[in-house]
């Protein structure tokens, strides 16, 4: 693959509840450098099927170097400590370890919405922006990302905060709205109450906010409530797989 001989490619890969992407990924523009490629989550999403499929997507794209990797869970040094919306076999799993054996390649596995959170810091919604800039990702969980002046803070769960007596998540995630067929104005009430308790807590300077739902942010986002500036993701879906390949090489030290 000619493309990769320029220092300027990565290749990052997202892995989500239903389906796994990847692509390489132009490092410089923190842009995909490619069509991405989608394969179904197996099911069960044990540790091995999704490993497979991770190895399948280098393949596809003949990708044979380091690579990155996002999971939607706590993840330190490669080990996932948490599955709040995953198998629970993967807690404990040493994830470099079962993707380096899995595609004979380095892999650095980092948590979803920091990936796309250090993408939107980088090339997104917050690009040249300094402080503090909160992104939060509402999907099936909530994610979030903390990053200031360009550098992550990993693994701050804040989707698991408590909200109204609940886990933030299941009374304001994306797929809350959806299970509950909540309103428009319903849902950004709830999603008024989270981030007051978020900007609290930290006083970011921005919050971007991200997952597939950010797209129609025209119908939502306006009537959120909350002090700090508010603004949608500019990468879409491809937050996560730019912010995996951008990590690439930087997170294999252990605390
Ligand atoms: C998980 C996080 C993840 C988020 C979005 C939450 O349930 O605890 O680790 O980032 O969902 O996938």
């Amino acid at each position: 693959m000619g493309r990769r001989t320029a220092n300027r490619l990565g290749f990052g890969i997202d892995i989500g509840g239903s389906g796994i992407k990847g692509a390489p990924v132009d490092l410089a523009r923190g842009r995909l450098a490619d069509d991405r490629l989608r394969i179904p989550t197996p099911r069960p999403a044990t540790p091995e099927a999704v490993a497979g499929t991770v190895a399948e997507i280098l393949r596809h794209f003949g990708w044979r170097a380091d690579f990155g990797c996002t999971f939607p869970a706590v993840v330190q040094a490669g080990v996932v400590r948490s599955a709040a919306n995953v198998d629970t076999a993967w807690v404990g799993v040493d994830a470099h370890a079962l993707l380096r054996s899995a595609t004979g390649q380095r892999a650095v596995v980092v948590n979803d919405a920091d990936a796309a959170g250090l993408a939107e810091a980088h090339f997104g919604a917050a690009r040249d922006h300094g402080g503090t800039v909160l992104v939060t990702t509402l999907g099936t969980g909530i994610g979030s990302a903390l990053v200031h002046d360009g550098t992550l803070v990993p693994n701050t769960e804040l989707g698991h905060l408590e909200l109204d007596g609940c886990d933030a998540e299941s009374r304001a995630a994306e797929s809350a709205r959806t299970r509950e067929g909540l309103s428009w104005e319903d849902w950004a009430q709830r999603l008024t109450s989270y981030y007051r308790h978020v900007e609290d807590l930290l006083w970011p300077d921005l919050i971007v906010v991200g997952g597939g739902v950010s797209r129609k942010s025209a119908k939502w986002l306006p009537l959120v409530k909350a002090r700090t500036p508010i603004v949608p993701a500019e990468l879409a879906n491809d937050a996560g797989i730019i912010g995996a390949a951008r990590i690439t090489g930087q997170r294999r030290r252990k605390p």
